[in-house]
């Protein structure tokens, strides 16, 4: 595994500890077990009290003594990583809340300056080397944030807030996977953790701040009107424009995310097209409806939809 964060370093020494006394204490116990099974003693022996008293302190050496020298420390470390992975041993440089959603993730960056807040899906990007909280929820069912490379999982239930954390060591990006079973499409609902120096982190944010640019030419003036006419506005946002749907993921940048359908397909301009036209195909059971629309209506909404950077 190519760990870049110290929460899943943490947690790897910890796995490979465990792993391995784990494999020693076995080893010992199979050879104690084979001698028993198959040394025979030449007679049985005679019932003394100086034979009950060695066969309680064979008890006593192997069922207390030595589980405790081999699973004390290995109590304390974990209390110690533990310590470490509390989100509230330190504090954090960002804030996101993140809300699982059959079958996506709405990304909710806090900042303690009004106006200075957004909202993304499916894409979270975070500065190297910087702490970033995470706030966990849900508002449908269970769902689990994991993403192996940083940190271990963490629930989002419904009606309740986990905080977990993540800092990214180097920059790199992440595929991470809800990990608790959520329903037809739980398999398709990825996320991608995107670490980056502070200066393209703070481009990026200042990017995904605005709202999104005014139809260049009249190709994507044609489009917006279309997608603005159409059954897609009612459930996604894209700021600026009169769209305000919260049901999906908001499509302000949407053009600029690597991924479609959270994970599902690359963002190429043909799966663009093929999730718009087919999305019941490519996802089956995803909460995103067929939209019935004229060839000429999905051609000006397709281009309006890459036009979203
Ligand atoms: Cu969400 Cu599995």
């Amino acid at each position: 595994m190519n760990l870049a964060g110290p929460a899943a370093e943490r947690i790897d020494q910890l796995l490979w500890a465990m792993t391995a006394l784990g494999t020693v204490v076995f080893i010992i116990f199979c050879i104690g077990l084979g001698y028993g099974l198959f040394h025979r003693r030449a007679r049985p022996p005679e019932p003394s009290l100086e034979h009950d008293r060695r066969r309680t302190r064979m008890i006593l050496l192997f069922g207390a003594a030595i589980p405790a020298v081999i699973l004390v420390p290995l109590l304390l470390w974990t209390f110690d990583a533990l310590a470490a992975l509390d989100p509230r041993a330190r504090r954090p440089d960002l804030v996101v809340d993140i809300v699982g959603k059959q079958w996506w993730w709405e990304l909710r960056y806090r900042d303690s300056v009004p106006g200075r807040a957004f909202i993304t899906a499916n894409e979270l990007h975070v500065p190297v080397g910087r702490r970033v909280e995470l706030r966990l929820t849900s508002t449908d069912v269970i769902h689990s944030f994991w993403v192996p490379e940083l940190q271990g999982k963490t629930d989002l239930i419904p009606g309740r807030e986990n905080v977990t954390w993540i800092e990214a060591s180097r920059p790199g990006v992440y595929p991470g996977h809800c990990a608790e079973y959520c329903g037809t499409q739980h398999a398709h609902m990825g996320l991608l953790v995107v670490a980056e120096p502070a200066e393209e982190f703070e481009a990026w944010a200042a990017q995904q701040r605005q709202p999104a640019a005014a139809p260049a030419d009249s190709a994507a003036a044609l489009g917006q009107q279309a997608f603005l006419a159409s059954a897609c506005a009612r459930c996604h946002a894209v700021r600026g424009t009169a769209a305000g749907g919260r049901l999906g993921p908001d499509l302000t940048h949407v053009a600029g995310r690597r991924m479609l359908a959270a994970g599902t397909i690359p963002n190429t301009p043909g799966h663009m097209g093929g999730w718009i036209a087919q999305p019941q195909a490519l996802k089956p059971g995803t909460r995103m409806p067929q939209v019935p629309m004229s060839p000429e209506e999905f051609r000006r909404i397709h281009h309006y939809m890459l036009s979203l950077r």
